[in-house]
């Protein structure tokens, strides 16, 4: 048992963060994240979940294998095939937990189980006595709990903290509780259970009424102890709980809590980034403590104030959360010592002199069409997402594109498809639009473009464009992203990158969809 002091912060970036239309990972990537998570000091990650498909049940078993600081999780529904591919695919894990789930509300149960409360009690203490002859760390989730009934809550908890569930999570699943009913909920179950002191109480909210954080933090103030949350509130529909905002909170405003977390705040802007990078999901400027406006001051009265005393208008320094002053740090005469330094101030840290030369590479090439490299370019720079080559099934070789006022606009393109090089032309509305023509009538992918939006990274001129594109086959969706000075080629990259992560075999079902 912790000390009740500490509030466990379990992060689902990578399991229920990609349960978000076209947020799906490769291997690699949750491996990436996972990393900067540990940095970041979370207790939990939560890597997948390993019956979905074997390119999940990978991810986790490679999760569980490099990560040593923070304990893995995977997710299993109450099945026996599902709690046993868990605990294969955590077996390497320095620190592994099963966290298995069935549905309590009333709706649940009749509607999509169909069985009985009875049924599910005893499916729950069967799942989690299985769960603990392969770990003694359990955590068992009440899915729906928002919506199901106080008396069953307390029941069914009871019975699994009796078979050895180490951890009980009272999930919000759609998002439809309130602060102060949600915080005596939390209250109520702690206090009426009798073994309730032999488990951590732990919270899931889901944010279709804004309110995750909020609720988090009340349960926490009325006993929970561990939150399950995702970087940048990325999340099933309208997301889960943000690991920054309930983090920031709790630390923040520490006379009204009497625990606190064990985080490394100054890796938060990096991990936001890499995740934002990564999914194509982007953050809004205006979110709390992550987006670009967040601790920016527009009206003169606030910039008078703060230039007279910080704390007029800020409640938390942005250095704290790991901000840096966005200022021209490297240039092309750099070397590879003082770009490796810069991106470790970033809280980027190179895992091979391979990975390093190849971010280095990237950099010498910005440079030479970039004056000035800012922090964010460099952000950029190594959250790519090509950075790592083992799944680049397509490749873009080079890209021409004509464009004249009255002419029809062209693309002329060459791409590698598995190794094999291939060329191709096509016209279009626009530059953009010829060159994805010709990309698609290479790749013949079959795939429709979803969402396409460009973003300067820094400003001026000569800054990098930021693409993300989100494309559709069938049921499977994924985004795309794509950097570069050359808004056409940085659009080309990005509909490549999609198109990599599209032709993966990752076919998955979905957790919550499952029978049991
Ligand atoms: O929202 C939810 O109920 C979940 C559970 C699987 C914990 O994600
Ligand atoms: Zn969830």
């Amino acid at each position: 048992m912790t000390s009740p002091d500490k509030l466990i912060i379990f992060d689902t970036t990578l399991r229920d963060g990609e349960q978000s239309p076209g947020a799906s990972m490769t291997k690699d990537e949750k491996v990436r994240i996972a990393k900067a998570l540990e940095r970041l000091r979370v207790d939990v990650i939560e890597a997948g979940f390993p019956i979905a498909s074997l390119g999940d049940f990978e991810a986790v078993q490679a999760v569980a294998r490099v990560i040593k600081d923070s304990t893995v999780c995977g997710l299993a529904r109450a099945l026996e095939a599902d709690i046993d591919r868990a605990g294969e695919a955590l077996r390497d894990a320095n620190s592994g937990r099963i966290h298995t789930f069935i549905a309590t509300s009333p709706i649940h149960m009749q509607q999509k189980l169909q069985m009985t409360p009875d049924q599910v009690v005893e499916q729950a203490v069967w799942a989690v006595k299985r769960a603990r002859n392969l770990s003694d760390n359990v955590e068992f989730s009440a899915e729906d709990a928002g919506r199901s009934e106080i008396d069953f809550l307390c029941r069914i908890f009871e019975r699994v903290i009796a078979a050895g569930a180490t951890t009980i999570n009272v999930p919000d699943t759609v998002g439809y509780n309130l602060p102060d009913q949600f915080g005596a909920t939390i209250r109520t179950l702690i206090e009426r259970i009798p073994n309730a002191d032999r488990a951590i109480f732990s919270v899931h909210c889901h944010n279709d009424l804004g309110l995750a954080s909020a609720n988090s933090l009340a349960a926490v103030r009325n006993g929970a102890r561990q939150i399950e949350c995702t970087i940048n509130g990325l999340g099933e529909r309208a997301g889960n709980a943000s690991l920054e905002e309930v983090v920031m909170a709790v630390r923040t405003r520490r006379d009204l809590f009497t625990c606190d977390t064990t985080l490394d705040t100054t890796q938060i802007v990096h991990c936001s980034r890499l995740v934002s990078n990564i999914t194509g999901f982007p953050v809004q400027p205006n979110k709390a403590i992550v987006g670009a406006n967040a601790f920016a001051h527009e009206a003169g009265i606030h910039q008078d104030g703060v230039l007279k005393s910080r704390e007029t208008y800020e409640i938390m320094r942005a250095e704290d959360v790991g901000w840096t002053q966005n200022r021209m740090v490297l240039g092309k005469h750099s070397g590879r010592n003082a770009f490796r330094t810069r991106l470790e101030a970033l809280g980027v840290v190179f895992e091979s002199e391979e990975e390093l030369n190849v971010a280095f590479r990237r950099f010498k090439e910005l440079a030479d069409k970039k004056h000035e490299i800012f922090d964010d370019d460099l952000q950029a720079l190594v959250s790519d997402a090509g950075f790592s080559a083992e799944n680049e099934w397509v490749k873009l070789i080079s890209l021409r594109v004509c464009s004249e006022t009255g002419e029809i606009p062209k693309a002329t393109v060459v791409v590698s498809v598995d190794g094999q090089e291939v060329a191709g032309e096509a016209t279009g509305g626009g530059p953009v639009d010829a060159t994805f023509r010709a990309i698609e009538s290479l790749v013949k992918t079959g795939s429709q473009l979803e969402l396409y939006s460009v973003n300067a990274i820094t400003s001026g001129t000569d800054a990098q464009g930021e693409v993300t594109v989100r494309v559709r086959k069938d049921a499977r969706i994924v985004n795309g992203q794509g950097a570069d000075t050359d808004i056409v080629i940085a659009s080309a990259k990005a509909y490549v990158n999609a198109f990599n992560k599209l032709l993966q075999d990752r076919q998955r079902s979905h957790p919550q969809q499952g029978d049991v």
